[in-house]
């Protein structure tokens, strides 16, 4: 598993961070994704004044890969504004797993500042996928 994100995903998370609409909990989020394509797509957390109506930037980054033509996640990298560690939530998770093998990199900010790497495995052990969904017999 590599080990060292894209070379312009830290930077492309980190400009799209500063997009983040999330006057709420003042936790503003980028999230760039190496697709299989080779682009790279990014997305912001998106807050609402009605507060389950909010979107996590992993969404947002997914969504707009979804509307680039590309379907595969390579890698993605998640950022948060200041210092301080993020780590995707439990549905993000879950998302990541519908366009995502479990040995993708995941790359998220750390307590320190710094870039760590999980694997999607790592991180949703066990996950219900489309596999599920085909008859067993
Ligand atoms: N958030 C994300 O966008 N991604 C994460 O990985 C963790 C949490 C957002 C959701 C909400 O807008 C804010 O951060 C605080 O939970």
């Amino acid at each position: 598993m590599t080990k060292t994100p894209h070379e312009a995903l830290l930077r492309v998370a980190q400009a799209v961070r500063d997009n983040a609409y999330a006057p709420y909990s003042k936790f503003q989020v980028g999230a760039a994704i190496l697709a299989a394509d080779g682009n790279i797509y990014a997305g912001c957390n998106v807050e609402n004044a009605a507060y389950p109506e909010g979107q996590c930037a992993e969404a947002s980054a997914i969504s707009a890969m979804v509307a680039g033509g590309s379907l595969e996640i390579k890698q993605i990298c998640i950022v948060k504004k200041g210092s301080g560690k993020v780590a995707p939530c439990g549905g993000c998770r879950q998302k990541l797993n519908e366009f995502a093998a479990s040995d993708i990199p995941i790359f998220v900010q750390g307590a320190d500042g710094g870039l760590q790497s999980y694997t999607l495995g790592e991180l949703l052990p066990l996950a219900f996928g489309k596999t599920h969904l085909e008859m067993d017999k």
